[in-house]
């Protein structure tokens, strides 16, 4: 950099792009002349000035807010420039604080040091008031460029942290599922080994049946649930074909009710299929619908206690069925609603239930299901009134190149 010669100070005009500017610039100097001389030049400017007369009373405003920019004479009693500017450079919080040293000094040797303790620019006394707005304005200009790369630097550490937590969340996860699936399977497994310790001639048949029946319902949990994760996956990332058929729905719901039979009988919950039977047929997959009711009649019986109903109804609007499933259950509170179509969210499950397997995914699987069909799902609930699950499905089925999930969730209503 090449030393300037800087005579009395300029008072020449300025060109318009000369005139204006803004940001905060503290001015340190223990010669009030000179602090009044910068001021009033840099205020002319449009900017924003604070004054110290020391290095500490400079580092104070400092702290308290840092300016976008220090002119900072070199040399001064108690701390010189030079010291204030090594203390501010060395700082975390204040390394990237603009400084143009302001100095007498007219070696190069000075203006060397200047630089070598850390600032960005130097400037020579006394004071030209075109080279002291040409170097601000410089070195703001860089300021800015650094606090936009500060800030795209912070944002990608936010990411970075954001993808190391899901990388995280996504290894817990996979280890609760993993651990979901086990309770059915040492639930099945019990059960056989119960049936086996016994002699045959010694137990009731209702104690067999009974015994086989809970096999065949964790069975059918584990199913459930393996179908479940295997086809979030393929909904996800559109790889499911789906086979399209015109579905009647009360046959559909019926092979699902029928299934259901023994447990509403062993729990006392009502259960009634109330889909018309001429209700038009949507063009669907009927395998995959079939498990969204699965699924939600599943849900209805975890969280209704005996006495209770669960009712699946379906009725056309316009070139639409809506199939509702409806319980009179303990209901979603409200806090999770929003959340319910989410991957892994489950709430707090009342221990009074039996079948304690809330991996949270039967909802998530519902969603992308529905949503492939270009549908929609959404419920009404209430805590301690109960649940109404929403579907509804174009009855021409999924629009041309539509058949693939949509990342989106849906919304409790
Ligand atoms: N009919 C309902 N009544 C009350 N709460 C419900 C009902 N349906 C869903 N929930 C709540 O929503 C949560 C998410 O349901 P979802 O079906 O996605 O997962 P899950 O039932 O916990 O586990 P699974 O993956 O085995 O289905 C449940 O844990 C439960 O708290
Ligand atoms: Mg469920």
């Amino acid at each position: 950099m090449d030393s300037m010669s800087a005579p009395a100070p300029t008072e020449g005009p300025l060109t318009p792009a000369e005139g204006t500017g803004s940001g905060s610039i503290l001015v340190v100097d223990d010669d009030q002349r000179n602090v009044r001389l910068m001021e009033s030049i840099l205020r002319g400017s449009g900017y924003r000035v604070a004054k110290a007369y020391d290095g500490e009373e400079a580092l104070r405003l400092v702290e308290k807010g840092p300016p976008d920019l220090l002119l900072l004479d070199v040399m001064m009693p108690k701390m010189s420039g030079f010291e204030l500017c090594q203390r501010l450079k060395g700082r975390y919080e204040t390394r990237l604080l603009p400084i143009i040293l302001v100095t007498a000094l007219n070696a190069l040797e000075d203006k060397v040091q200047a630089l070598e303790y850390g600032a960005d620019d130097f400037l020579s006394k006394p004071i030209n008031k075109v080279e002291l707005l040409a170097k601000v304005r410089s070195v703001l200009r860089v300021k800015g460029l650094q606090d936009q790369l500060e800030l795209k630097r912070v944002e990608i550490e936010a990411a970075n942290q954001e993808l190391i937590r899901m990388q995280g969340f996504k290894e817990s996860m996979m280890q609760m599922v993993v651990h979901d699936l086990k309770n059915p399977l040492a639930s099945i497994m019990g059960n056989v080994q119960l049936i086996q310790m016994q002699s045959l001639e010694m137990m009731t048949p209702t104690r067999l049946k009974e015994l086989l029946q809970r096999t065949q319902e964790s069975a059918r949990q584990l199913m459930r649930m393996i179908l479940n994760i295997l086809q979030i996956g393929k909904l996800e990332e559109r790889k499911m074909t789906l086979k399209l058929e015109p579905v009647v729905v009360h046959g559909m719901v019926q092979e699902n009710v029928d299934e259901m039979m023994g447990l509403s009988a062993r729990d006392n919950i009502r259960l009634e299929n109330r889909v018309p039977p001429d209700l038009p047929s949507p063009r669907a997959d009927r395998e995959l619908l079939g498990r969204v009711i699965a699924n939600l009649l599943n849900n209805a019986f975890k969280h209704t206690a005996g006495g209770g109903r669960v009712t699946v109804d379906g009725q056309q609007e316009g070139d639409a069925v809506t199939i509702t499933v409806s319980d009179t259950g303990e209901g979603i509170p409200e806090d999770l609603q929003p959340h319910i179509f989410e991957k892994f969210v489950a709430g707090e499950s009342d221990t009074s239930k039996r079948m304690l397997y809330d991996s949270g995914l039967g909802l998530t699987f519902c969603r992308l299901a529905v949503e492939c069909h270009g549908g929609k799902i959404w419920l009404k609930s209430r805590s301690g009134e109960g649940t109404t699950v929403f579907i509804s499905l174009p009855l021409s089925g999924p629009a041309e190149g539509q058949a693939g999930a949509a990342p989106a969730g849906a919304s409790a209503a």
